[in-house]
């Protein structure tokens, strides 16, 4: 089924394939046993993953002849967090996993991270293989080398970059995705969308998705390769990605974690866009375009937690960097930009936002 995939190459140092398509689970081990010359594999999933994908990696991997180690760790952001990666960490060295076997990380977003930070300490650097199954990690979280786990003071802030070795995105297992974690990941998709390409959001605004997934997924996935290969560690360009996620982190960390990640970027995304269009910073009107994009895909416009809340957890975002904080901002769909702001400006800039 490899054959049939999309293949999008990210062109860090070193390279890397996004493979998209269908059907592409079962065949992985042996995909990965002509690329890599290690012969043990630790797969890292979690337990709502697990019962559904697992078996089928670990057949694949193993009829490829490699030997495989599994940890499953419970399901949920709240896990994401030093405990996780402290039992991830102990389980590889039990299984006497060395430098050069492989990390497999099976699952969405937060097992990425996890697996990936993993990856990235273990032995100070083992390669890490994603293998997304929800549309948020293959749109996103994949692709890119961020991985992270949240601390008491905020999310994400603790990690390393490591670029994956390849990323397989097999388009069936979005199937198995309950409505809430599809919208988590067009929350991202839409994001793409307003970044770069009014076509893909125009997708979205129609819900004209059917037959059309993979395509969604290569769309940002090529944006996302070209954004990481200019600015793989977010020195500049790449900080555009964050395109409403300050917002969304602190709606995020306001709620302990039980909203989810794109849940908290939509109302995110929708909030800096009135801000934006507010302080006359948009080129056009656009603020009611991307609050009806994201209603019409079930996801919310606005939060109730408060903007003095929201603007104590945003000042601690890691996009702070001193008395300044760098905020992603939308000028049309399609076009956005970065703007600095005193970190004394975050709760006015808030504020005209959660005024619908
Ligand atoms: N999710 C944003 C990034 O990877 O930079």
């Amino acid at each position: 089924m490899l054959n049939s995939a999309r293949i999008i190459s990210v062109n860090t140092a070193p390279p890397y394939n996004v493979y998209v398509g269908s059907g592409l689970l079962s065949g992985v081990g042996s995909r990965l046993a002509q690329m890599l010359t290690c012969r043990h594999a630790a797969v890292i999933t979690d337990s709502n993953v697990a019962p559904l994908y697992l078996g089928k990696v670990v057949d694949g991997l193993k009829d490829a002849g490699f030997a495989v180690s599994s940890h499953i760790f419970p399901a949920g952001e709240a896990n994401k967090n030093f405990e996780t990666l402290s039992g991830i960490l102990e389980f590889l060295a039990q299984q006497h996993l060395t430098r050069s076997d492989c990390i497999i990380a099976l699952g969405g977003g937060v097992v990425g991270d996890m697996a990936g930070f993993a990856a990235g300490c273990y032995q100070r650097g083992v390669r890490c293989i994603q293998i997304p199954t929800t549309l948020l990690s293959a749109v996103d979280s994949s692709v890119g080398g961020k991985t992270a786990i949240n601390l008491k003071a905020g999310k994400n802030l603790a990690g390393v970059f490591l670029q994956p070795t390849a990323v397989f995105c097999d388009t069936d297992c979005l199937q198995t995705l309950d409505a809430a974690t599809f919208a988590d990941g067009a929350a991202e998709a839409i994001k793409t969308g307003i970044l770069c390409d009014e076509g893909l959001f125009s997708l979205f605004e129609r819900g004209d998705l059917t037959g059309r997934i993979s395509e969604i997924i290569a769309r940002c996935v090529a944006y996302k390769a070209g954004v990481v290969e200019r600015d793989e560690k977010e020195m500049g360009e790449r900080k555009l990605l964050n395109l409403g996620h300050t917002v969304g982190h602190a709606i995020e960390a306001c709620s302990s974690y039980t909203i989810p990640h794109g849940h908290a970027v939509a109302a995110g995304l929708a909030i800096v866009a009135r801000s934006a269009e507010t302080l006359g910073w948009t080129a056009e009107p656009i603020a009611g375009r991307i609050a009806d994009c994201l209603a019409q895909n079930a996801l919310p416009v606005t939060t109730d937690f408060s903007a003095q809340a929201l603007a104590a957890a945003a000042a601690g975002d890691k996009k702070r960097s001193g008395s300044e904080i760098t905020i992603a901002v939308p000028r049309k769909i399609g076009a956005c930009e970065l703007k600095k702001i005193p970190v004394s400006d975050i709760l006015p800039f808030i504020q005209a936002g959660l005024e619908v």
